[in-house]
Order: structure tokens, then C-alpha cells, then sequence
């Protein structure tokens, strides 16, 4: 990502930040409409899940200028995806979720740009976690 996308994922998370409650409601509304099947996967009340989802967004966004920091926490939190029952195919589909939830959220400032940046951001985070999960060659080290 180059510095100006950076900036452009901070500033626009940071216009989210005052309703993230909704986003977060937004989110897994969208999720479980685009992909039914996962619904069962999470637990009955998302509650808390709505939580952690915008907590760890939030530490991600904060990091993306210092991709190494974040990084052993993306793989602790990889990990604990396959323990979920996380495939590598659902990944992609969370992304379309998180960006129409950015995109509903953001309104007009939701911009060429800002989309773009979005969807570097997300597939550079989504791309590691899945080469952390499930990409490790099996005859390696
Ligand atoms: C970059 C993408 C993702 C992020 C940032 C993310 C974030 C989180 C966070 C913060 C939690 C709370 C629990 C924890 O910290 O371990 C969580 C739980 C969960 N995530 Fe994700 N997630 C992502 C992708 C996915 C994908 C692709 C799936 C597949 C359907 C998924 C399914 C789940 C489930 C089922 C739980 C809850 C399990 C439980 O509480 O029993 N997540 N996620």
C-alpha cells in the first residue's frame, strides 16, 4: 500500500468510528445475506462479536503504515480462524461485506479512491492470513 492509501483507509475508518455499532450490525447482516451457510458458524448473540470485529478492525487500520507490527497479531487471529471453521474461500466474501458496509457507511465520501485503498488493505490482510492458515507448504522446514 502507498502512504496516500494508507491515509485515505485511516481518514475514511475514522468517519465510521462514531456509528461502528451500526456498521458492525450492517456488516454481518450483509455477511449472512451474501452467504447464509456461514450464519451458523458464529455464535447466537453477536453481541460481543460485533465488538471484536471493530476493535481488531480499528488496531489493523492503526498499524497499516507499520504492516510488521500487526502482523503476529493477523497470524494469532488467522490461526484461531481455522479453529472456527474458516476456509480460505470465505475470505473473499467477508471482503465484499466489509467494503459495501464501508461504502453504505461512508456515503459520498466513499470515493474511487477511498474504494481502492479499501480493497488493497483488505486483500493484502486477507492474503496473509490465508498463506498463514492454510498456505504453508506441508513438506517446509
Ligand atoms: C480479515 C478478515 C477477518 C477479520 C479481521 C476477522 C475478525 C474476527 C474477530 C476479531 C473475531 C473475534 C474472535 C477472535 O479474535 O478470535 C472473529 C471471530 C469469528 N470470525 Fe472472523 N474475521 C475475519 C474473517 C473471517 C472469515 C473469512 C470467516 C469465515 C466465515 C470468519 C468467521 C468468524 C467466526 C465464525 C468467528 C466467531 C467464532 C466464535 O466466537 O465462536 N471470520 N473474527
Amino acid at each position: 500500500m502507498t502512504p496516500d492509501q494508507v491515509k485515505l483507509v485511516q481518514d475514511s475508518f475514522a468517519k465510521v468510528a462514531p456509528i461502528s455499532a451500526t456498521a458492525a450490525v450492517l456488516f454481518y447482516d450483509r455477511l449472512f445475506e451474501i452467504a447464509p451457510s456461514v450464519k451458523a458458524m458464529f455464535p447466537a448473540d453477536m453481541t460481543e462479536q460485533r465488538k471484536k470485529l471493530m476493535a481488531v478492525l480499528a488496531v489493523v487500520v492503526n498499524g497499516l503504515g507499520d504492516l510488521p507490527s500487526i502482523l503476529p497479531a493477523a497470524s494469532a487471529l488467522a490461526a484461531r480462524h481455522v479453529s472456527y471453521g474458516a476456509k480460505a474461500e470465505h475470505y473473499p466474501v467477508v471482503g465484499a461485506a466489509l467494503l459495501w458496509t464501508l461504502e453504505t457507511g461512508l456515503g459520498e465520501a466513499w470515493t474511487p479512491e477511498v474504494a481502492n485503498a479499501w480493497t488493497t488493505a483488505y486483500g493484502t490482510l486477507s492474503g496473509f492470513m490465508i498463506s498463514e492458515a492454510y498456505g504453508r507448504p506441508q513438506a517446509a522446514e
